[in-house]
């Protein structure tokens, strides 16, 4: 079998963009475009990955520091797709099969790559095209009368006649090292952008009698990313696919257009996710788990029977089953809430564990808090968990009873049926089945009338 090199090109300005941030860096589906394109070449298990880098060089570099694979070419000059491929050839095995891949084309898949790789030899060239109603900006297929391909026009270099052309290049194309050593030094710059067009490997590989083969691909899977219009267009095709693979494993999704996932759902049967919902990270869904909507979710596992309500924001947590989350939740890192609990409107936790069967219904905030079972947190409940400079942890009983607007005051510790009055202000630990509420004065003045404005 002959050795496959990878060349990935993403050293361009990516003007287009309008961007501080290199354009592979743009994310699709929460992922840089690089790494979907890594991913893809991956598959093929190629026995060298490269990637062209030049523009801002070292932070894309530096986002892809932990991919060990990844030979680096850096481009010096910015003169055009072939003038990258010349960075790139000497880490090219030599008599290889060479793959090119542009940064700025996410959604290639490996199947199809697979089949360009597999059949290039020394006599053919394998070029992956697509049929596009709205041509504009790509370069364009020539063929003979023959039919055959033997060239590629650029948008800008064609005439009238050529923009008429709806076959488009993908740059994306597999030939033989040897031949691409031969030829990258003929391609010049007499073009309209005084570019080297990496695209004149097709016209060369004609004039020397290699047949270049065409194969096709859907035009939503190779479509380049020049501008944020087109990031837009391919996040959404992304997202329905995304959203499309859910379904398919039997969630309801009221509105696939609106949904985003950045990362990997697992579900059980008969989930239901409403309109304009963000899942992020790793999401694990029992059965019947309900997500309403407006809600964004990042690494969170959640039990059978749950609702999470509309506007609730919840990252790095559990939630048990039967579990009433929401509406307007905002549940935060390391939170674990057992079966049964229900956390209510306006309610804040972090690092909090929620025994089965408790609840916090309203306007609180449990930070540090290792909470019982059955144990009910009154409205405006507060742990004060930090003093400026360290934090302490609250622990709660079972079956306990934190009345409304209690400051529960860190390091503390309240018992098994506990209670606390509401308004409470609680700096010392409070014994099993002991109610504490403070002493406090309450004056009725009567007869009093509200203040009236003067007219
Ligand atoms: C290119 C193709 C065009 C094709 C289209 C498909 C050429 C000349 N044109 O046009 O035929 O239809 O892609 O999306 O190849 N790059 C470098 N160094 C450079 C210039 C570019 O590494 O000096 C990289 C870019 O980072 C990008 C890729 O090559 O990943 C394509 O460059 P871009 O400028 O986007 O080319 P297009 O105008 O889209
Ligand atoms: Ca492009």
């Amino acid at each position: 079998m002959k050795k496959l090199s990878i060349v990935v090109l993403a050293a361009g300005l990516g003007s287009r963009m309008k961007s501080a941030l290199p354009k592979p860096l743009h994310k699709i589906g929460g992922k840089p475009m690089l790494e979907h394109v890594l991913e893809s070449a991956r598959q093929l298990n190629p026995d060298r990955l490269i990637v062209v880098y030049g523009h801002r060089g070292e932070e894309l570099q530096a986002a892809f520091a932990h991919h060990e694979d990844i030979t680096w070419a850096k481009q010096e000059t910015f003169e055009g797709t072939g003038d990258a491929m010349k960075y790139a050839l000497p880490y090219t095995i030599e008599d290889s099969t060479v793959l090119v891949l542009y940064g700025d084309t996410p959604l290639i898949n490996a199947e199809t790559l697979e089949e360009l790789v597999n059949n290039a030899e020394r006599t053919r060239l394998n070029w992956l095209i697509s049929t596009f109603d709205n041509p504009t900006g790509y370069g364009r297929i020539i063929r003979d009368h023959n039919n055959h391909m033997i060239a590629i026009i650029e948008e800008k270099d064609a005439n009238e006649a050529q923009k008429q052309i709806k076959e488009i290049n993908t740059g994306i194309f597999a030939v033989c090292q040897k031949f691409l050593t031969e030829a990258l030094p003929q391609i010049d710059n007499n073009n309209q952008q005084e570019e080297y067009y990496l695209t004149d490997i097709a016209k060369l590989a004609a004039n020397n009698e290699i047949t270049i083969h065409t194969f096709n691909e859907a035009p939503e899977l190779i479509q380049g990313v020049n501008d944020r219009v087109q990031l837009a267009t391919l996040e959404r095709y992304y997202q329905k696919e995304m959203a499309k693979k859910l379904m398919l494993n039997g969630v309801t999704i009221d509105d696939p257009e609106s949904l985003t996932i950045r990362g990997k759902i697992q579900n059980d049967l008969d989930c239901h996710i409403e309109p304009n919902v963000i899942l992020e990270g790793n999401i694990v869904l029992g059965k019947n788990v309900t997500i309403r909507t407006g809600s964004v979710l990042r690494d969170v596992v959640i039990a059978d029977n749950t609702t999470i309500h509309p506007y609730s924001v919840i990252e790095m947590a559990s939630i048990g089953k039967n579990a009433d989350i929401g509406p307007f939740a905002r549940i935060r890192e390391n939170t674990k809430l057992g079966d049964n609990t229900r956390i209510g409107n306006f309610v804040e936790t972090k690092n909090t564990t929620l025994g089965n069967g408790s609840k916090a219904g309203h306007l609180t905030y449990l930070g540090d808090a290792t909470i019982g079972e059955g144990s009910n947190i009154g409205a405006g409940t507060i742990t004060c968990n930090y003093d400026g400079a360290n934090k302490y942890p609250t622990i709660i009983g079972d079956h306990a009873f934190i009345g409304s607007n209690s400051s529960l005051v860190a390091p503390l510790k309240v018992g098994n049926h506990a209670a606390t009055a509401a308004g409470s202000i609680v700096p010392k630990d409070v014994k099993d089945h002991e109610l504490v509420r403070n002493k406090l004065e309450v004056i009725h003045v009567e007869n009093w009338e509200q203040p009236h404005k003067e007219k």
